[in-house]
């Protein structure tokens, strides 16, 4: 039978680090039994440390010393354990012998090489393969518990606690440590059941909210339901570090995708509120169009209070990326009426106020679009900018990959892979000054199980030996190019 764990259960309290035992109470009147708490005693604050006299980006990382057992999959949970890699954690991937993360032979480009998908999501880790169905398997994966600080996970609900790491296994082996879960949803009619990216997308609001009124919902090209709940994920785990401080134990952290991308559109269920109030008057239903019951299909309007659009610019008929993201900011309405020749405008009734604008929006779009079709996207945006009205190109993977500013800052990198060769990958987006990111190539499968079974956990190379001929770890799966085409 399935345990299930349920995340917002309290969990046990066994060891409080910091707190002084509570008294008896027994004999206290019943108001006054509930301790409470003084703000004195509930928080002890971490040292203030005077200040480190090394040069910036010369003390390590910001979460060095921080170990991760790094049990996820796919793509939301690879997302987490990459950020707290790049973030400086020693994240230790456990994969299936021989098998390792499905992705590694996902959407392959190079014959049996690591893929894209997963080098592009596992920077920065170790690789260790563990038969955790096999019992010397399970022994190691408990021996790692008791050495790391988070374990973090996003298997399909039930699979932990079926291996036998329930989160009360865990404490009892190691009462220190976080364990962060992505499941599709929290508790509830759907708790059981398996997501993928676009389901988490279309489950969280997203796909309704995405798309044109007369068109069906959409789903985005941003991954918002894996990589966005990884992110979500990363920041539970550093807050419950934090909080390890002051309390000495660990805790569960989930991020269910489903709430992530809910998150995410959180300025949807503000107009879902607002609709009682009326129409959205910044929304191109407006005025012409009706309002249902729940909030539409906005298309390319601006989320914000400044109404915008994606208008076409120069060489829109052959290149499917030439628009512009246009931005009527009132501040600088005198300076599109100049730039676009409809100085009319500044003053008449009809346009010179953000009311008076909202009903002729697509009269007034379609007009800047006059001027913007004359124009390629880097001239307009560089005519406009002059004025500073808001705009943006829309830029293809192309143009991003091969754009200088992203390589210099490290945005974009790229990385040599031994069995790949080069490629190009989006490194650390968050840029600190004092804990300094660098990209290294993902892990080949098990290429450090003897390494850490040697370092991390001290087993010597006999027992290592063993454990192989045991079937509980597997070999370094290094298929090179040359070899697998002989
Ligand atoms: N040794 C032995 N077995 C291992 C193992 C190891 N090192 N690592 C994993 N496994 C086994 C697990 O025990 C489990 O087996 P069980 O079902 O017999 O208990 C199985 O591999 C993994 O199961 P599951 O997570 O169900 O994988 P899946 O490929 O069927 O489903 C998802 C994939 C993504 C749909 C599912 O994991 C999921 O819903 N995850 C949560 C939501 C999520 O993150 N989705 C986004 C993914 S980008």
């Amino acid at each position: 039978m399935r345990t299930r764990t349920r995340i917002g259960s309290k969990p046990p309290v066994r060891r409080p680090t910091t707190k002084k035992p509570v008294r008896k109470a027994a004999k206290a009147p019943a108001a006054k039994r509930v301790a409470k708490p003084s703000p004195k005693s509930t928080v002890t604050r971490v040292a203030t440390a005077r200040p480190i006299t090394k040069s910036w980006g010369e003390a390590g990382k910001a979460l060095d010393g921080v170990r991760i057992l790094d049990f996820t999959h796919v793509q939301s949970g690879p997302t987490c354990t990459q950020l707290l890699a790049w973030m400086g954690a020693d994240v230790i991937k456990v994969e299936r012998p021989g098998i390792g993360d499905i992705t590694r032979g996902q959407l392959r480009d190079v014959p049996n090489a690591d893929s894209l998908y997963f080098t592009m999501l596992n920077h920065n880790k170790r690789s260790i393969t563990l038969d955790t169905k096999h019992a010397k398997g399970r022994e190691i994966l408990e021996a790692l518990v008791k050495v790391c600080d988070v374990l973090v996970e996003n298997f399909a609900p039930g699979v932990l606690d079926r291996m036998g790491l329930t989160f009360e296994r865990i404490h009892q082996l190691n009462p220190r440590m976080v364990v962060a879960s992505v499941k599709g949803f929290g508790p509830g009619p759907y708790e059981d059941c398996k997501v993928y990216e676009n389901v988490a997308q279309c489950a969280g609001g997203a796909a309704s909210t995405t798309g044109f009124d007369d068109g069906p919902p959409l789903v985005t090209g941003a991954q918002i339901g894996d990589s966005g709940t990884g992110l979500h994920l990363a920041l539970g785990i550093v807050c419950a570090l934090y909080q390890r401080h002051r309390t000495g134990r660990g805790q569960k952290v989930l991020a269910a995708m489903q709430d992530g991308v809910l998150n995410l559109c959180r300025v949807k269920l503000r107009d879902q509120q607002r609709l009682a109030a009326g129409a959205l008057k910044e929304y191109p239903q407006y005025p012409h169009g009706k309002f249902g019951a729940a909030v539409p299909r906005s298309g390319n309007a601006s989320g914000g209070g400044q109404p915008g659009w994606i208008l076409k610019c120069k060489g829109w008929e052959t290149d499917p990326n030439a628009y512009i993201y246009f931005i009527t900011q009132a501040p600088v309405w005198g300076e599109i009426c100049k730039v676009i020749g409809k100085e009319e405008w500044i003053t008449h009734p009809d346009y010179a106020t953000p009311e008076a604008r909202l009903p002729r929006l697509k009269h007034i779009f379609d007009t800047v679009e006059q001027w913007t079709m004359t124009k390629d996207k880097f001239e307009a945006m560089d005519i406009l900018n002059k004025y500073d009205i808001p705009c943006g190109p829309i830029l293809s993977m192309e143009e991003l990959a091969s754009e200088p500013s992203l390589r210099a800052s490290g945005t974009v990198v790229e990385v040599d892979h031994p069995t790949r060769g080069k490629y190009l990958s989006v490194g650390n987006p968050i840029k600190m000054s004092d804990s300094l990111s660098e990209v290294k190539r993902s892990p080949l499968l098990g290429e450090h199980t003897e390494e850490i079974l040697q370092k991390v956990l001290g087993f010597s190379a006999k027992q290592i030996a063993e454990l192989r001929s045991s079937g509980a770890i597997g070999g370094i799966d290094v298929k090179r190019p040359k070899e697998a085409a002989a």
